[in-house]
């Protein structure tokens, strides 16, 4: 018996006992298989599970998504963050209405053709939807065939990820012998395309022990089907690989924003805009933000604000940058400018609008995390915030 196919069979054995149950698990619909993938990207199985069943309840089908206009996909994705996904999404949807028969298509090309779908997705998608032998690689499954084939070139260089794509595939396409069938494969062939073979459950397999097994700090080398293959083990290297490059130091960014009140018949109400296409957090809504010395953020807005006063600081991270604000509130009793002010000294904010304050736990509008955590550092109890903006502290 090859390697590979060794490694495939213990992989499918450990796979049956121990994989998690998750909602995508139990089903066989290549649209919900790639939401399910496409959320999974950068995102813990935690996480996701909320957002999975809430997204695929409102959009049931290829062509619900297409039907719904960005903002609702978008509202559905606040809080999972790289909301680049959720766009992509909703624009491949369209082109599988307009192409496709409004159906997920089930070749590799034609999934690498769609808005969104890289090598990753098409092979999760491919394998575990259509049952086509192609690979996955994710992180985790780099880490564990680092360790398993004692690989200690860096995984951070694109040109060493080749090495994975081979092994795992071949590892993928040594299945589909009878030893590697499992009971039950033959119904699930007859619901929505999935073939009798597993390359799928080997993909999951491989992404699991990651998650599950080979994690990378204290891996439970005990409870490994590979233990015995497993290079990194044999020589006490688990700690030392993979190898992976430091990352790159990001930048600090520093704004302010501001959180402006207002109340109109007496109902308390804050100020939120949409940023445009484009960059970071598009068509996203957020408190206005500014340069961190800009002095005249009234000028900015166009607007008479009251009160203006400091009240704490927020970090956020991103992948690429860390962001800093000093949040600041103020009130009006003004309407909305007539020209709304630049969004990240770019490209102005292309709308506004006055919502319900405190923000609602889940809103129409799409807020990005960070909003929810510039929102948290005002006092929401009303009357705490009404005294510290009628006392007449120093502006900041
Ligand atoms: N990570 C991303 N997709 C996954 C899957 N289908 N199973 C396990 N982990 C994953």
């Amino acid at each position: 018996m090859s390697d590979a196919r060794d490694m495939a069979r213990l992989l499918l054995g450990w796979y049956d006992r121990a994989r998690r149950d998750m909602p995508w698990r139990r089903t066989c619909d290549p649209y919900a298989i790639w939401v399910s993938e496409t959320m999974l990207q950068q995102t813990q199985v935690g996480t996701v599970v909320p957002y999975y069943r809430r997204f695929l309840e409102r959009f049931p089908t290829v062509a619900t998504l297409a039907a719904a206009p960005l903002a609702d996909v978008l509202s559905l994705w606040a809080g999972l963050g790289y909301y680049r996904r959720a766009k992509h999404l909703h624009l491949a949807s369209r082109e599988m209405v307009a192409r496709h028969g409004g159906c997920v298509p089930g070749s590799v090309e034609e999934l690498l053709a769609l808005p969104g779908i890289g090598r990753y997705t098409a092979g999760a998608v491919g394998s575990i939807a259509f049952g086509l032998p192609v690979p996955v690689v994710d992180g985790n499954v780099m880490r564990v065939l680092a360790r398993v084939f004692g690989y200690d070139r860096d995984i951070a260089v694109a040109k060493n990820q080749g090495f994975f794509w081979e092994k795992a595939g071949e590892m993928v396409r040594s299945v589909g012998d009878k030893e590697t069938r499992r009971q039950g494969d033959k119904e699930r062939a007859g619901h929505g395309g999935i073939g009798a073979r597993r390359y799928g459950d080997v993909n999951q397999a491989l992404m699991e022990l990651g998650a599950m097994v080979c994690v990378p700090v204290g891996p439970v080398c005990g409870e490994c089907p590979l233990r015995r293959q497993c290079r990194a083990l044999a020589e006490g290297r688990q700690g030392e690989l993979p190898v992976k490059s430091g990352k790159k130091a990001v930048p600090v960014v520093r704004k302010r924003a501001l959180i402006l009140l207002r109340q109109p018949r007496g109902r308390t109400k804050v100020l939120l805009m949409e940023r445009p296409a484009g960059g970071l957090w598009e068509h996203m809504w957020e408190f206005p933000v500014f340069a961190e010395d800009e002095k005249d953020v009234a000028g900015v807005m166009g607007m008479k604000l009251n009160n203006m006063r400091a009240c704490g600081e927020v970090r956020h991270q991103l992948t690429h940058r860390t962001m800093h604000y000093e949040v600041i509130v103020a009130h009006t009793r003004r309407a909305l400018p007539a020209e709304l002010p630049a969004c990240d000294g770019g490209k102005a904010y292309v709308a506004a609008r006055w919502v319900a304050w405190p923000l609602a736990a889940r809103m129409a509008l799409p807020v990005a995390k960070v909003v929810r955590k510039l929102a948290a550092a005002v006092p929401t109890n009303i009357s705490a915030l009404q005294e510290a903006l009628s006392s007449t502290g120093k502006p900041p």
